[in-house]
């Protein structure tokens, strides 16, 4: 068995990908889920334990545990060989077959930054490091704290990570795309950050892919400096702290969203383990998917000031559109989240999160210190202005609802301006739904599943099944003669052996065979596939049968006789069988 087989053999999808999605059993061996590939409100993301492969039943994305993962994690097919193979401790070949130019860069970057991450830790707490610990201190962040989000220190010399590259013998290519070293104009290598605090960023599944560095001078021009974009970083497919966070995630049933890497740390440090960052940039629909597959309830956190705010109102939006279910906390004294937590405390805090209450009373806040609510005018421009967030909102009851809700809030409780609202509040054009793949008979269904899964079954019934003609007339056809050709072959019949061998409406129809709701879960008896094939040469029996008689009573009528016996002699045989 080649690596790749032995790998898919020892993993189990479900568990991989419910490190992605949320998953719900939705029966013996098969979950549903929220699609992490389109935006959707209702499940259509099927993952099957049986056949070990997942589809969706909206975009169509399927495939086996290592087309998830080099999908879902943006990677080559060989990293994600490499990654399942670390996270369930089965040792690969060393070959490097599956690996391309790109592959191996990437590689190297991820060493550099994990050697990177080593050195700046080991600044922070070394002779070196006085300054940023102190730094650290005074932000109330705890040594331990500090140590979990690995935070450390980038030395004055501007030498430090070109000096560690070098000797770890990267070469210059490598250097420059690290993102962690500028070039001069000799050609030479500086280090990018200097005199900083640095926060490791890292992709979902832990590793460091980037920096973010803190200065230490007040007088430096940037308060922030981050990684520039490499192969391992783009910024806009990344939340700050989602590796830490998305179990803390599952378990609380919310994302907490704040602003800044200081937000995180400390509010992570004060019990809320559900907290990511987006850092530096606005908010991104990938980002919004990334944690949307780990819960749809989000309660968001930013700083107080103005472009906090407007930030705010545009994530909201954002958020809304990708059906994340939306609150707002909203923290007194000015203070961002960090602040409130050290000066507050984490239980007040806490308190604050759970607290948060949704986000249109928060518009409607915004929008009653944006207009004059005791005029008409007003009223309406208000009006206008939560609008577009209403409506974003799928169910038309809960439009209703919020509506009503919203004008009270605001002190309007009737009158044309609310009967306006009420009314563009009521319509939205829904999304059409996606026609049904042509359904496949109850004995091709059965067959299918028994073949796919039972060894024993094929040995019996496929040589049986070759010489039927009823197969001809499948609709599944093209399907079996697929499943016989692997079965010839020798080669392992599983769906996603036989899924790559079909064309596009046949896979749709395989899909719909094994994998669709309404299948049974529990896969079919050999006794099972036994009657299929006797009931399958009963009705070709029957066929031949009468197929025969009318020959019969053509030739007499023709008066060929000698042929009109030859035929009731064979249907007489037919009839001895
Ligand atoms: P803030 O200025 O609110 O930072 O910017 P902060 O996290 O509260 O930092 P402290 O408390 O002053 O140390 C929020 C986030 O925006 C990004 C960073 O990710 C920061 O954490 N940012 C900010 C930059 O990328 N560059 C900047 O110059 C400033
Ligand atoms: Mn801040």
């Amino acid at each position: 068995m080649d690596f790749v087989e032995q790998l898919k053999s020892s993993v189990d999808i479900v568990q991989v990908i419910e490190e992605y999605v949320r998953l719900r059993k939705s029966g013996p061996t098969r979950y549903v889920g929220l699609c992490p590939f389109h935006t959707e409100k209702t499940p259509s993301f099927s993952v099957n334990a049986t056949h070990q492969f997942y589809k969706c039943f909206g975009c169509g994305a399927c495939g086996d545990v290592l087309k998830f993962v080099t999908e879902l994690e943006r990677i080559s097919f060989y990293e994600a060989l490499k990654l399942l193979s670390e996270r369930f401790g089965i040792p690969m070949p060393r070959r490097s077959e599956y690996s391309d130019p790109e592959t191996k860069l990437r590689a190297a970057l991820y060493q550099a930054h994990e050697l990177v991450e080593q050195m700046f830790r080991s600044n922070l707490e070394s002779s070196i490091g006085p300054e940023a610990r102190s730094y650290l201190g005074k932000r109330g962040v705890d040594p331990a704290v500090a140590r979990e989000f690995g935070i450390g220190y980038a030395d004055r010399s501007g030498r430090s990570v070109v000096r560690l590259l070098e000797s770890r013998n990267f070469t210059p290519e490598q250097m420059e795309a690290s993102g962690l070293v500028l070039k001069r104009d000799d050609g030479t290598f500086y280090d990018r950050f200097r005199h900083r605090l640095m926060f490791p960023i890292h992709n979902e599944s832990g590793k460091v892919i980037a920096f973010g560095g803190r200065a230490l001078d007040p007088g430096e021009q940037a308060k922030y400096l981050n990684s520039s974009e490499t192969l391992l970083y783009r910024k806009s497919y990344v939340l700050y702290n989602l590796h830490r966070a998305k179990s803390g995630i599952r378990q609380s049933g919310r994302v907490v969203l704040v602003e800044g890497y200081m937000d995180v740390v400390g509010v992570y440090a004060s019990g809320v383990h559900e907290v990511v960052a987006s850092c530096g940039t606005s908010l991104t629909s990938q980002q919004v998917q990334s944690m949307r597959r780990h819960s749809d309830q989000i309660v968001v956190n930013f700083d107080p000031d103005a472009a906090g705010a407007s930030a705010a109102e545009r994530s909201i939006n954002l958020l809304l559109d990708e059906g994340m279910h939306v609150r707002v906390v909203e923290l007194d004294g000015g203070l961002d989240p960090d602040e409130y937590c050290k000066q507050r405390g984490a239980s007040a805090y806490v308190e604050k999160v759970n607290g948060a209450k949704n986000y249109f009373y928060w518009l409607a806040d915004r929008a009653r210190g944006k207009f004059d609510m005791r005029t008409a005018e007003g009223r309406m421009a208000g009006f206008q202005f939560l609008l577009p967030a209403v409506q974003r909102l799928s169910n038309r009851l809960e439009r209703l609802a919020v509506v009503n809700d919203v004008a009270g809030y605001l002190g309007v409780a009737a009158g044309p301006i609310l009967e306006n609202f009420r009314k563009a509040a009521g319509d939205r054009r829904e999304k059409a739904v996606r026609p049904e793949p042509e359904s496949v008979r109850p004995v091709e269904r059965l067959l299918l599943n028994l073949l796919l899964v039972n060894v024993e079954a094929r040995e019996r019934l496929v040589p049986e099944l070759k010489r039927m003609h009823a197969v001809e007339r499948f609709t599944t056809r093209k399907i079996f003669e697929a499943l016989f050709a692997l079965d010839e072959a020798g080669e392992s019949v599983a769906f996603s052996q036989l899924d790559t061998r079909l064309d596009e409406n046949d896979r749709a129809l395989l899909v719909s065979a094994v994998l669709a709701d309404g299948t049974s879960d529990s896969s079919p008896s050999l006794e099972q596939g036994e009657a299929c094939l006797r009931a399958l040469e009963n009705s070709e029996h029957e066929s031949r049968r009468s197929q025969l008689k009318a020959r019969v009573k053509a030739a007499e009528r023709d008066g060929n006789f000698a042929e009109a016996l030859r035929l009731a002699e064979e249907l007489a045989r037919i009839e001895r069988e």
